[in-house]
């Protein structure tokens, strides 16, 4: 009988990690980190391992992750894996997809290519693909999945704030609001957004009525807060009642919590694909799900 799959994460993400491992019926296991002094490091992986190993490695704070990544795939390769699944519910540098200036690293071909060098399949939520429309584009893998969280968040929303309007901070966020408004539906809008830098967004309000009503934002990431904050102070302006968040990857980076919060939002509500104190609602099943389809 062929040997079960082993899951593998590290330390910090062993709830997760646990969660997933009993919903999709697999031994989790961690790998071993040690950090030397001058901040490299070396990892030690359980051993021995099944044919098909599936490595969990959510990607906010990418950077010493990708070298974990590297370290680990070539390591589980030489120790006899022979399929390898890359579950990151985040999936970091899918934002910069083209170059907007000359000599710009167009960071999502770069690292999507890296993953789908080291491993067979990827697995991901919500990646921000903005000018390509399949993960396969991005992470060329010979299977790269991405799942949607929005049908979670919808149905999240729905239980706590019924009577919701769902208002997409930007023209990106449309997919999720109009998915999530046609399974419950909400009243919906969409917001018209153009970022002048990291922290500097300007939105325009869409058409719905929002006055006197319990507002909800949807989005894919919070990352610096500024897009919801400011979306929030206008949405506050036009008499909502009240403004909740409802996002996926709860990046939350310095003080976007603290941004969020002074702007007028209530409550904040996020999948655990990055792990933060907003965490509500729990990508195991969906990843999974997507596991046992591979
Ligand atoms: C980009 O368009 C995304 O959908 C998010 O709206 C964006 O990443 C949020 O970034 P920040 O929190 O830094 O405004």
């Amino acid at each position: 009988m062929a040997s079960a799959p082993m899951l593998l994460c590290f330390e910090d993400e062993w709830t997760l990690a646990q969660a997933l491992a009993d919903a999709a019926g697999m031994t989790a296991a961690c790998v071993d980190r040690h950090v030397f002094p001058d901040g490299e490091i070396k990892l030690r992986l359980p051993t021995p391992l099944p044919p098909r190993v599936v490595l969990l490695r959510s990607l906010h704070a990418p950077n010493a992750k990708l070298v974990e990544l590297l370290l680990t795939a070539h390591t589980a390769r030489e120790l006899g894996a022979q399929h390898l699944t890359l579950v990151a519910p985040y999936l970091a540098y899918m934002r910069q997809d083209v170059a907007f200036q000359p000599g710009e690293a167009v960071s999502q071909k770069i690292i999507g290519r890296h993953l789908a060098q080291l491993f067979d399949a990827v697995i991901t939520v919500d990646p921000h693909l903005h000018r390509v429309s399949t993960l396969q584009e991005a992470v060329p893998a010979a299977q790269a999945l991405a799942l949607t969280a929005a049908p979670l968040l919808a149905d999240f929303v729905y239980r706590h704030c019924p009577d919701a309007v769902l208002i997409g901070p930007d023209e990106e966020s449309a997919q999720w609001i109009t998915s999530a408004a046609r399974q419950h539906g909400f009243d919906h809008g969409v917001c018209r957004k153009i970022r002048h830098g990291d922290r500097q967004v300007e939105i325009t309000l869409s058409d719905v009525p929002v006055a006197g009503r319990a507002v909800v934002l949807l989005d894919d990431i919070a990352s610096s807060g500024h897009t919801l904050a400011q979306a929030a102070r206008l949405l506050l302006q036009a008499g909502a009642r009240s403004v909740d968040v409802a996002v996926t990857h709860a990046l939350f980076s310095g003080d976007a919590l603290e941004v969020v919060v002074k702007a007028g939002v209530g409550r904040i509500w996020s999948t655990d694909s990055v792990p933060h104190e907003s965490n509500s609602i729990s990508t195991a099943p969906l990843l999974a799900a997507a596991l046992r389809s591979l």
